[in-house]
């Protein structure tokens, strides 16, 4: 039986429309989140996973507009939708957590008020029901003495409790989909991975999809179940994450891996990818990467490589990937 689909996003095509020209920030991403999967959205800064995000919720800012495609969730396009239908939507059935906390808590409230506001925003229970709801919560997100941390204002809270509190407000409505947008970066590597493990088991109890946005091979490598990778608005390679690992068929996916620290390995080894993310306003022609990739063929100017199915459910954007797959190997020359 194919696996059921709770978001399944279909050429979505989102611009800004600035003074200096049209930045092509997400162009024709296709992409799908399964029933209680973890999906991994993995690509350098800029390559188009927050507006990806912004886009699913349909809070792109100004001068961002999406001008094409089709967002599907539970089989309803979102995209067709009123705003007080979305406004239904967001928090309740998809919620965002962003890269920075602090952002998403007001410094002069306690927890408490905070959390409970939010939990009354969308349920109709009492201030005692809703406060009960908040250190339940707290457990769930794994905080020590729930009942007096709920106290605590957010300068008496480390980035890691933080993170911890914007994952139990981000619950707090029992979403379907959580889309958590670089939720460990600016934290400690140690408070890192257990943020990360806090996801993972809170996925397992909950049952419930995630597309975890990073820019780190390393963060997906444990929690993701499947990895798609972005590179300059568009999607280069899907698979399952053992695949993405074993046998990377996009040479921008090499390249990411190669980039992941690895304890056996001599940091002077670690390889960056020569070149920057190009400019979104006029990127380069055929696939968007040939002029930083190590493989690319005089042909990669001028077509644009069409996500194919390599092997099953393995997806790839490169016309040299059937190539490089008969070689048994990844990506080689
Ligand atoms: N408000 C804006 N106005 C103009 N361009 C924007 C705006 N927001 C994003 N962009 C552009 O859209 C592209 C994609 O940005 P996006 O934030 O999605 O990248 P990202 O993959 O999330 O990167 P990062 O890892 O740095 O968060 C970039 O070229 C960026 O400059
Ligand atoms: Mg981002």
């Amino acid at each position: 039986m194919a696996p059921k689909e709770i978001l399944k996003i279909e050429n979505l095509t989102t611009y800004f429309y600035t003074w200096a020209g049209v930045v092509k920030a997400v162009d024709g991403v296709s992409l799908d989140v399964r029933e209680g999967e973890t999906l991994g959205l993995v690509g350098e800064s800029g390559s188009g996973k927050s507006v990806t995000a912004l886009s699913i919720l349909r809070i792109v800012p100004r001068p961002g507009k999406i001008i094409d495609g089709k967002i599907i969730y539970k089989g309803e396009n979102l995209l067709a939708k009123t705003e007080n239908e979305m406004q239904q939507i967001r928090g309740k059935e998809i919620a965002y957590i962003s890269q920075d906390p602090a952002t998403s808590l007001n410094p002069v409230f306690s927890i408490a008020d905070q959390l409970t506001e939010v939990i009354r925003r969308h349920q109709n229970v009492t201030k005692e029901e809703a406060l009960k709801k908040a250190i339940e919560l707290f457990r769930l997100v794994e905080i020590a003495d729930p009942e007096i941390k709920i106290w605590n204002y957010p300068h008496q809270l480390s980035g890691g409790m933080k993170q911890r509190i914007a994952i139990a407000r981000a619950l707090s409505c029992q979403p379907s989909l959580l889309l958590a947008d670089e939720p460990t970066t600016n934290l400690d590597v140690t408070i890192q991975a257990q943020i990360l493990e806090l996801m993972k088991n809170l996925k397992k109890k909950l049952g419930m999809s995630m597309i975890l946005i990073t820019h780190d091979m390393g963060v997906v490598a444990g929690v993701a179940d499947r990895i798609n990778v972005m590179y300059a608005g568009r999607v280069c390679e899907v698979a399952s994450t053992k695949t993405i690992f074993r046998n990377p068929l996009h040479p921008y996916t090499r390249a990411l891996l190669e980039a992941v620290p690895n304890v056996a390995m001599k940091r002077e080894k670690l390889k960056i990818i020569p070149g920057a993310i190009p400019n979104l306003i006029s990127p380069p022609s055929g696939c968007r990467f040939h002029p930083r990739c190590d493989f690319a063929v005089a042909e990669c100017a001028s077509v644009v490589p069409p996500l194919v199915e390599i092997e099953p459910e393995h997806y790839v954007a490169c016309i040299r990937a059937k190539e490089f797959m008969e070689n048994g190997k990844g990506v080689k020359k």
